[in-house]
């Protein structure tokens, strides 16, 4: 009977075990997991051959061990930062005191206060680019050369370096665009706006100082596109800068290849005006502050820092995915992007390898400007994550020579140039690539 008994607890001991080890993960909350993920991606990144590393969780932070000893160098902090909090509120009372002005027609003396905070926030994001500022280049010449030109020309004096006119924190509205047509004649130059047929604005107030190509890559997401041409048009306005909405879409079925797309969105685009800046940016991903600004500092800037998805953090240090921009040689420079990523993820973080490798410090905006909506809604369709993307991100360093601008292929299929945006339609295959 006792040895029944004594039989009967350990099971269910072992029982007990198994049920509380289950619950292990749940221990740990949604930020907690999303740091634990992209720890693991970095330290998958760090040492492929060490197959027998285990993270742990040790008070505010994970560290990764193998057998003997802990993995140098990798530890990531988990500690909330109690400062960014508060900073993210006070960013988000401003926002709703905006709102509230926009929606009730309050005085001018209200606005004025917000205003003021703005300024304030103006100056810190001055105070952190100032900090990153690393080398002066051939394009400050290039900038030099305009200015020189306009003051012994009669025409517009130069658009302010980082726009006009700017709001600061924005409304995000993400309500369906049923139907084109009105937005098109509300902003399309046909019917008194401003946008020039094929999604592009020059300012004529003002000369401008720079060319902006704005790039996205798109598949099967009307919805989305619609959403952020309502919001990008006139925010890209008050920047002052000459720009051009250029949408790259992949016909047919294989995997979505990204920055493949990139790729295509640049070479075409330069065929089409004297682009010196390009941003790269997802369809969905919709800024929430206009000071964000989408010109070309002196090197690569990743800006969609404090994206809502992701809580309005950093997931990672080496992280540029979202939204970023080039100078036009630092594009060169890199030989672009890989062509190799077909499918979700890698594509980023491969880019990020290429900025380092050749020397580039990046940039970012305040983490209270480079805020993003991620537009989740009228969103049918995600990629599947591209199985071989922890193989070829081993090789970024080494690949970056051949595998690029300089071999990427496609067939332009169609040039559509519609009231505010041109489509490049095209195909790109996994077929046209034996590397
Ligand atoms: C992927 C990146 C992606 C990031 C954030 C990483 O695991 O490799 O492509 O941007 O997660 O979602």
């Amino acid at each position: 009977m006792i040895s029944k008994l004594r039989v009967l607890l350990f099971v269910f001991a072992i029982v007990s075990a198994f049920f509380l080890w289950s619950f292990v993960p749940g221990l740990l909350d949604k930020q907690e997991l999303l740091v634990l993920n992209t720890f693991r991606l970095q330290v998958q990144n760090h040492d492929s051959k060490d197959q027998n590393v285990v993270i742990v969780k040790k008070e505010k932070s994970f560290h990764a061990h193998n057998e003997k000893e802990v993995v140098k160098n990798i530890k990531v902090d988990i500690s909330s930062n109690s400062a960014e909090e508060e900073e993210k509120n006070r960013v988000k009372d401003l926002e709703d005191q905006l709102r509230d002005n926009i929606k009730d027609n309050k005085n001018d003396n209200d606005i004025k206060t917000v205003k003021k905070e703005i300024e304030k926030d103006k100056e810190k994001d001055k105070t952190i680019e100032v900090d990153m500022k690393e080398k002066e280049d051939g394009e400050q010449e290039k900038v030099k050369e305009v200015i020189k030109k306009q003051e012994n020309t009669e025409g517009p004096p130069l658009c302010p370096e980082k726009g006009e006119n700017l709001v600061g924190p924005l409304f995000i509205d993400q309500s369906l665009v049923k139907d084109l047509a009105p937005l098109e004649q509300e902003l399309g130059i046909a019917s008194g706006g401003n946008v020039e047929k094929g999604g592009w604005y020059q300012p004529t107030m003002c000369t401008p100082l720079t060319k902006v190509a704005i790039i996205i890559p798109y598949r099967n997401r009307f919805e989305q596109l619609k959403i952020f041409l309502r919001h990008m048009h006139p925010f890209l306005q008050r920047q002052r800068f000459y720009y051009r909405i250029f949408v790259v879409e992949q016909l047919f079925d294989d995997p979505f290849n990204r920055a493949g797309l990139f790729n295509i969105g640049y070479t075409e685009a330069i065929k089409m005006a004297e682009f010196d800046c390009f941003v790269f940016t997802d369809v969905d991903l919709v800024p929430e502050d206009d000071r964000n600004y989408y010109g070309c500092p002196t090197s690569p800037r990743h800006m969609s820092v404090a994206v809502d998805k992701f809580n309005y953090k950093l997931p990672y240090e080496a992280i540029f995915g979202g939204c970023g921009s080039f100078k036009r040689q630092h594009y060169e420079d890199i030989n672009g992007m890989s062509n190799l990523f077909w499918g979700w993820g890698g594509e980023d973080d491969d880019l990020f390898a290429r900025i380092k490798k050749r020397g580039y410090k990046l940039t970012r905006p305040a983490m209270q400007i480079g805020r993003y909506t991620m537009v989740r809604i009228h969103h049918f369709q995600s990629s599947q994550a591209d199985p071989n993307r922890m193989n070829l991100l081993q090789s970024s360093n080494e690949r970056m020579e051949f595998d690029g601008l300089n071999t990427l292929k496609y067939n332009l299929k169609e040039i559509v140039v519609d009231p505010l945006v041109t489509f490049f339609k095209i195909e790109m295959k996994k077929s046209m690539y034996n590397l």
